[in-house]
């Protein structure tokens, strides 16, 4: 179908469900154990309410904000998590969804384990397009300081290291274990940037991608390690208490953000949205949140989504899996769709509220009661 045919984002999971080969699906949907955190994820939204103003001017909304301290501009709140091997899906990969962050403003952090290399990611960006390189410590830390050195060389494309801490292991991912693909990883990516997906037979792609990753990071060695390694600022992903928002604001200026995120419920199962630990931070450290950027992820669907978790104060919002079903309903188009909905959502959800700028949100437009529970 035309993808402006599309009207949401359940549209196009449904149309990339359909065109996408049954073992990218699996690896793609997948989440752990019984995936409570994956339906946790999208359902805690719908839990908050907004509390819109009336009487007030709305002709004009400006979804752009800037990020890491205000040195780049996006035109929306919204950026693309790291999800790897985004060619599974459809041949324009990584790139295509480059291009079509480029054509709307927003950021994207590449994977690891992305399916093509940096170089050819970046290749069409536009001037200004920002980018983040997750990384995923390799136990042969030669290989992870090279790919630092890589990175550190593409300083006008490449803004941010962005650290992945929810997974040291892979989540048991039943449906994608299932698949048992055994060598779909290497006929995919072509060019294989990290990662070692030759891991004798069996498991699915998410174990197979695990194998060679590290499993003893820890704050006192890694981060100085990677300052060693890199100039970049830092952005730790996958924190799930308020414990460690307050530890990872103690190493700024080194760390200028970090993701609240439970891997789109992929890891630990029963961890909580990051909306759960968004509220705890405001309840116990709310001064994390003036010390460095908290941005979030997992189960955005709606720009309703996006405006509360920037409500409650996150600075930017990442989708996951959104961007693989664009790319899966219809290669860069389908993710150039994917984010002209949720961005003309987003604004509509601000003007109806009565919000001009993404800086006027604040947890005055929410009621969140009902999610505050611990
Ligand atoms: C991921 N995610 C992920 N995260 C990361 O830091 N490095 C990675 O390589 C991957 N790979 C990956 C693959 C796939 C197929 C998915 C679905 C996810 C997690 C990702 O960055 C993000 O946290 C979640 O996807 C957010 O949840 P939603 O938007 O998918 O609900």
């Amino acid at each position: 179908p035309p993808m402006e045919s599309l009207l949401n984002l359940d549209e196009i999971e449904e149309v990339a469900t359909k065109r996408m080969p049954e073992k990218a699906w699996a690896y793609y949907y997948s989440s752990s154990d019984d995936t409570i955190s994956k339906s946790f994820n999208n359902a805690v939204y719908k839990d908050i309410l907004l509390r819109p103003r009336v009487f007030v001017d709305c002709t004009r909304c400006d979804t752009s904000t800037t990020l890491l301290g205000g040195k780049h501009k996006v035109d929306v709140p919204i950026f693309v998590s790291p999800a790897a091997m985004a060619r599974l899906g459809h041949p324009d990969g990584e790139a295509g969804i480059a291009r079509a962050c480029g054509r709307f403003g927003a950021m994207q952090v590449i994977s690891n384990n992305a399916s093509m290399t940096p170089e050819q990611i970046v290749a069409d960006a536009k001037p200004g397009q920002v980018f983040g390189w997750q990384l995923y410590v390799q136990n042969d830390r030669a290989k992870s300081e090279a790919m630092l050195a890589r990175i550190n060389a593409m300083p006008d494309h490449f803004k941010f290291i962005c650290l992945t801490l929810d997974a040291p292991v892979p989540g048991k991912r039943e449906l994608d274990e299932k698949q048992n693909f055994k060598n779909a990883v290497k006929v995919a990516s072509g060019v294989k940037t990290s990662g070692e997906p030759e891991r004798p037979g069996g498991g699915g792609v998410g174990q197979q991608l695990f194998f060679g990753t590290a499993a003893d990071l820890t704050w006192k060695v890694t981060l100085p390690w990677l300052a060693q390694h890199t100039s970049l600022p830092i952005v730790l992903k996958g924190l799930q208490t308020h414990e460690d928002a307050f530890l990872a604001a103690r190493y700024a200026p080194q760390v200028k953000a970090v993701i609240l995120s439970n891997h789109g419920g992929r890891a630990l199962d029963t961890a909580p949205p990051a909306v759960h630990t968004l509220l705890e931070i405001r309840k116990y450290c709310p001064q994390v949140l003036d010390k460095i950027e908290v941005w979030v992820d997992g189960g955005i669907k709606r720009g309703t989504d996006v405006v509360k978790a920037l409500a409650l104060g996150a600075r930017a919002v990442g989708i996951g899996r959104p961007a693989l079903f664009g790319l899966g309903a219809g290669g860069q188009e389908g993710v150039e769709r994917t984010l002209e909905i949720l961005k003309a959502e987003t604004e509509t959800c601000m003007r109806l509220l009565g919000v001009e700028k993404v800086s006027q949100l604040g947890p005055r437009h929410i009621n969140s009661r009902k999610v505050e529970r611990d």
